[in-house]
């Protein structure tokens, strides 16, 4: 689709129907975007991969957050969202906060790992967590776990192998492969007999069947998706009953904004493909719009 076209169709989309934006440095939220377009197929979803500044694993809080601050800022030029939601674990923990204060008319929901649920089932009161380093050494992780099972005892795992395996076509890999890179994980967890885990990074959840199938029999597998979309669902139903929003005829729409520099690789086109999104870099629609802080007129 030509830039041109695009902007025009993001335009429309955006007079006809208030988006949810979602954000993730790659790959990893769109398994959380499928669940949500799956069961709203009418609504409009812009999803922007921060594909410039991947990963944000290895960066400390400051850098995160400068970074989410400057691209929600970006897409807000375009946008006015019925809810921004991060799918992305170690932004959220870094930045949520910053983004809350700095764009505070934007409902903005993060992604918290699954603990609560995982910590109240464990038998064994031993539950692993699996994250990027920042998510892993941030202290929200075992302040959540003290508050909802204060005897279990937390593994937290950094595992940026696997968010870089995924990120570069990992889901797309055969399944030894996939194997290959979880495997390790999950006898680490076993050897400390861990009998749930945390899957508290996106990036993760494209390898959902494998981690669940290496970790049966005795280990479950625990993830935020569903939790994180019921909630989008409740904040955008809510602006839906707003009297500008409810006027407004439905068109619906999901469009991929890539950050970062052309050409876009034949791997993202090839995602965008497979869940069914439009594609485009975000640097295009800057380049030809904008020039003072405006929306774009169609
Ligand atoms: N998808 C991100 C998360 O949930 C992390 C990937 C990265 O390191 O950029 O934490």
């Amino acid at each position: 689709m030509l830039h041109t076209d695009f902007l025009n169709r993001l335009n429309s989309l955006h007079l006809s129907n208030k988006p949810i934006l979602f954000f993730d440095s790659g790959i990893g939220g769109l398994p959380y975007f499928r669940y949500f377009y799956e069961r709203n197929p009418r609504d409009t979803v812009i999803y922007i991969a921060d594909r410039g500044h991947f990963p944000y694993g290895s960066k400390t809080r400051e850098e995160i957050t400068g970074i989410l601050i400057e691209l929600a800022a970006r897409a807000l030029k375009y946008v006015e969202p019925s809810a921004a939601v991060l799918a992305c674990n170690t932004a959220s923990v870094s930045a949520l906060n910053a983004l809350r204060e700095t764009f505070p008319s934007v409902s903005w929901v993060g992604t918290v790992p699954a603990i609560k649920p995982a910590v109240l089932a464990s038998k064994t009161h031993r539950v692993g967590v699996l994250g990027t380093d920042r998510t892993i050494e941030d202290p929200y992780i075992m302040e959540l776990a003290k508050k909802y099972g204060p005897g279990v005892k937390i593994a937290a795992l950094a595992a940026p192998d696997i968010v870089q395996f995924v990120e570069h076509g990992g889901e797309r890999a055969a399944e030894t492969e996939k194997a290959r890179v979880v495997s390790p994980y999950i006898e680490r967890l076993r050897a400390v007999g861990a009998d749930a885990l945390v899957l508290g990074c996106t990036h993760f959840l494209l390898l959902l069947d494998t981690f669940r199938r290496l970790a049966a029999p005795g280990i479950g597998v625990y993830d935020s998706v569903e939790g994180v979309i019921r909630r989008v669902e409740k904040i955008s139903k809510t602006s839906k009953t707003a009297p500008d929003a409810a006027a407004a005829g439905r068109m619906s729409g999901a469009v991929l904004l890539l950050t970062g520099s052309a050409p876009i690789e034949p791997l993202w086109q090839k995602r965008a493909c497979a869940f069914g999104l439009d594609i485009c870099l975000l640097d295009s629609l800057d380049s030809l719009n904008c020039p003072n802080n405006e929306r774009p007129v169609p």
